[in-house]
């Protein structure tokens, strides 16, 4: 018997992987977190398959749903949306389960931030703008931001934020970041990357609150950097037509001869 975390994806059923569909189609129970994983991908559980949303259950009550299906020998599918590494609340879930000797593994799922920027067409590393992205959220009432980890500390480095959780404070965010990255620094709000109703609000620092008008929905992801939407940027030297690598040697003494690679 294992327990399958499984990294459900951002919302677009076919964005699950093709380990997570079979390990949620061999597995005789399934729990899945709330709202954000689709119907569709539970569609893939075996006709009979338990399946249980934790979102209205605690921690301990989820442990006894695993603890009861390791006592019957049943393996479980535990489905969470993006991907487990970021704000899953798995590695609670894992340190119970290794003091109950309970075994399982862990399958990835594309997370929310890249389903956020494939939506945009994206890439948000670009050569001589920013090199580094930031998976970051601001507090909640569930979750205290360690006192190092503040949206301004994070904005010095200049590098491009992808802010999560926050939607609903986005006046706050915009009043930290803007004395760092200027007024005018390029702002996207993604809600529900990959679903059939997802929405994007291109802006800037300044005009981002009246481009987005009313209030919506809480599921979005927010991108401040000067690589959203830039034109202005190097090429990669990787591709250069002179630059000298081991997949393409180029000039009178190349680094990686053609009879070595
Ligand atoms: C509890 S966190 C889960 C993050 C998830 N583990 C991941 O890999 O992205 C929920 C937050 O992720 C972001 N999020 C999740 N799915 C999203 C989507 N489809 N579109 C935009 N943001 C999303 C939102 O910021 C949301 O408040």
């Amino acid at each position: 018997m294992t327990v399958h975390f499984i990294g459900a994806g951002p919302g677009a059923p076919d964005l699950l992987t093709l380990r997570g569909r079979d390990l949620i189609a061999a597995s005789p129970v399934c729990l899945y977190a709330g709202s954000l994983v689709p119907g569709a991908v539970l569609a893939h559980c075996p006709p009979g398959a338990r399946i249980v949303n934790t979102a209205p259950l605690s921690l301990d009550e989820i442990i006894e749903e695993i603890a009861r299906a390791h006592a019957q020998g049943q393996d479980v599918a535990r489905l969470h949306s993006g991907d487990l590494s970021v704000w899953s609340a798995m590695g609670e879930q894992l340190r119970r389960l290794r003091e109950l000797g309970i075994p399982f593994d862990v399958t990835p799922g594309v997370p929310s931030f890249a389903a956020a920027a494939a939506a945009l067409g994206a890439e948000l590393t670009l050569p001589g703008i920013v090199q580094s992205v930031v998976l970051t959220r601001t507090s909640g009432r569930a979750t205290a931001m360690p006192p190092g980890e503040t949206l301004e500390n994070f904005a010095r480095t200049g590098a491009v934020l992808a802010i999560h959780l926050s939607v609903h404070v986005l006046d706050r965010v915009v009043a930290e970041l803007s004395p760092h990255y200027g007024a005018d620094c390029p702002v996207a709000v993604i809600w529900r990357a990959s679903w059939p109703d997802q929405r994007i609000v291109r802006a800037t620092l300044s005009t981002l609150h009246t481009a987005i008008g009313a209030e919506m929905e809480r599921t979005a992801l927010i991108f401040v950097g000067h690589s959203i939407g830039a034109e202005e940027f190097d090429e990669s030297r990787l591709y250069a037509g002179d630059y000298d690598r081991r997949y393409r040697p180029v000039g009178t003494h190349p680094r990686f001869p053609e009879s070595e690679s």
